[in-house]
């Protein structure tokens, strides 16, 4: 890891601190999202991906709201691959609402971070993203999705290279 990036990550485990011991977070190691990266690491790197955002971008934000809701954005506890009922059959139009809930019965979430949740699937989801957070949080968690399913396409790939 590089400097900035252990610097962000330092940022990342000091506002993140609570959502990072929780058991359900640690839990969520065990979830894939894209490829081979866990909706563990992936909720990381999004995190880490909208605080790079903002450096370069010179956003003046709530920082522990923007890690604090990142972190949260996926918070669903399942694995959605894992359909073998049916249950997750409208993942991506469902989890940002499955994701608030069960952040919202865990921590005291404040408005940003509750918009940050709910509205990171727009416009596949209908609510907007009201707060700079929001805006930042959706282009941040379509930039990690983007490279992390570009990356399992690779591996795929590679096999045949
Ligand atoms: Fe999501
Ligand atoms: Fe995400």
């Amino acid at each position: 890891m590089n400097r900035e990036n252990a610097l962000l990550q330092d940022m990342i485990n000091f506002y993140g601190k609570e959502i990072l011991a929780s058991p359900n977070m640690i839990k969520s190691q065990e979830f894939f999202q894209h490829g081979t990266v866990s909706v563990h690491e992936h909720s990381v790197k999004v995190a880490l991906c909208c605080l790079k955002l903002v450096e370069k971008f010179n956003i003046n934000v709530d920082k522990a709201s923007l890690v604090r809701g990142a972190l949260l954005h996926d918070y669903f506890l399942y694995d959605w691959h894992n359909e073998d009922d049916g249950s997750h059959k409208w993942h991506g139009f469902k989890h940002a609402k499955i994701a608030f809930k069960n952040a919202s019965e865990e921590f005291n979430l404040n408005d940003k971070e509750k918009n940050m949740i709910l509205s990171h699937m727009f416009p596949l989801n209908l609510v907007l993203p009201k707060y700079k957070e929001s805006v930042v949080l959706t282009i941040a968690d379509k930039i990690c999705a983007l490279c992390e399913t570009a990356d399992s396409v690779l591996v795929k790939v590679r096999d045949y290279y």
